[in-house]
Formats: C-alpha cells, sequence, structure tokens
C-alpha cells in the first residue's frame, strides 16, 4: 500500500481548525507589526511577495483550498519567511471565530469566484455580510482592498462600497507594466491580463468615527 507523505510546513501553512479562537497577534507572529489579510489568496503570491516588500508588516493568506493553500506556504516556508503565513479553510469563519474586532490593517480580495451561473450568485464571498465581517476586524481608518476582471461582480461590489457610510473611496493602485513573471499582485492577476481582460481596483478606506 503506497501512503503519500505531507511535508510539515508549519508556521507557514495552518489549518483554521488548529488556531485557538481570538488569536493574539502579538503571540502568534513574535512581534508588534500591523496585520494584513488576503481573503481567497489561491497560491499566495501576493503574501509572498507584499510580506517580502514590506518586513515591517504581518501577511495572512486564508484559503479554502488545501492544495493551494499548502503551494502558498511551501514558498513562504523555503524562505523561512518570518512574517507570511497560509491558513487553510473558511475565510468568513476565520474573520468571525479568529480574528479579534479591530485587530488588521487591512483585508485585500483578489479576484474571488464569480460564480457566473445566476442561481449561484448567493455563493460570492464579497457581499454586505463579508463587508460587515471586515468592519469588525479592520482598525480604525483600516483599508478595503477589491480587485476583480468581473464587470458584474465589480458594478456590485463597488456600489455597495461607495454607498456605505462607513467608508471612503480611495485611489487604487494604476496598472503596472510587469517586469518579469511574478509581478503581477497574484496569480489571477496575471492570468486575467495575460488574456487582455480588463481589471477593476477598488480601493476603500474606513473613516475616522
Ligand atoms: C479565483 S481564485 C483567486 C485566487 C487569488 N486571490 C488570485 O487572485 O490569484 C479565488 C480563490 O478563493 C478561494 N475561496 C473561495 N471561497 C473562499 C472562502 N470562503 N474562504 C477562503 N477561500 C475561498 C478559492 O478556493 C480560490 O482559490
Amino acid at each position: 500500500m503506497s501512503s503519500t507523505i505531507i511535508p510539515d510546513l508549519s508556521p507557514h501553512f495552518v489549518p483554521l481548525n488548529e488556531l485557538p479562537e481570538q488569536l493574539d497577534w502579538r503571540e502568534y507572529f513574535g512581534n508588534d507589526q500591523s496585520v494584513e489579510l488576503d481573503v481567497g489568496c489561491g497560491r499566495g503570491l501576493f503574501v509572498f511577495r507584499a510580506s517580502e516588500e514590506h518586513p515591517e508588516r504581518n501577511y495572512v493568506g486564508i484559503e479554502l483550498d488545501f492544495k493551494k493553500a499548502r503551494r502558498g506556504a511551501l514558498r513562504l516556508n523555503k524562505q523561512d519567511r518570518p512574517n507570511g503565513r497560509i491558513w487553510g479553510g473558511d475565510a468568513n469563519l476565520a474573520l468571525d471565530k479568529i480574528i479579534r474586532p479591530h485587530s488588521v490593517a487591512a483585508v485585500h480580495v483578489y479576484f474571488p469566484d464569480p460564480w457566473w451561473k445566476k442561481k449561484h450568485r448567493r455563493r460570492r464571498i464579497f457581499t454586505d455580510e463579508f463587508i460587515n465581517r471586515a468592519v469588525r476586524i479592520l482598525e480604525h481608518e483600516g483599508y478595503l482592498h477589491f480587485w476583480t476582471d468581473v464587470e458584474d461582480y465589480w458594478e456590485v461590489a463597488a456600489s455597495l462600497m461607495n454607498h456605505d457610510s462607513r467608508f471612503v473611496p480611495r485611489e487604487a493602485p494604476e496598472e503596472q507594466q510587469p517586469e518579469h513573471d511574478m509581478d503581477y499582485q497574484t496569480s489571477f492577476e496575471r492570468k486575467k491580463r495575460k488574456i487582455g481582460s480588463t481589471i477593476y481596483r477598488g480601493l476603500w478606506q474606513l473613516k475616522p468615527v
């Protein structure tokens, strides 16, 4: 009988069910740095690049698909990256149970599944409920980033955000010419730009209270 040995990628890969409720970021990362989340991080290119570019911040990607999540974690693990982690599981659960209120500087949502069929639209992650979840965990004047290539998803998300009095729209980053094949925000951005899709980018900031 053959058995597959799954390499131990801790601390870079952690399934959500191994994390405590109301986790203390300072204990978890062993530092006081701000924390940013990538919801549905796929293979974790954003977490990998951002944690390299900003060693003064911590990044956590959350991904439902353990295979993709582990792939992202492997890259971080090989470099023993201190400020990047990938959690395997449902981001909604993490936002509700694991992440403490007002403890995250930014939430990034890049190219969420479009659920094209009308009858499946309610499975989309970026909804008014999700925005409430994000507001609960965001710090004072925290940021929410949303990018997609799906025009109708963009229209719905941008309309929800622009009508939400808790946020102010900020200028989203301009499209950059990539210098190499890893020079994209995420793997999906690379895939979509290579086929010439329009990318819609949004950035909002919580208003000071
Ligand atoms: C289209 S992919 C985009 C991945 C990545 N953000 C990128 O831009 O390359 C969407 C990802 O979201 C993940 N996903 C969907 N629902 C999720 C949830 N509730 N929690 C965590 N990940 C989720 C999917 O498994 C998939 O990998």
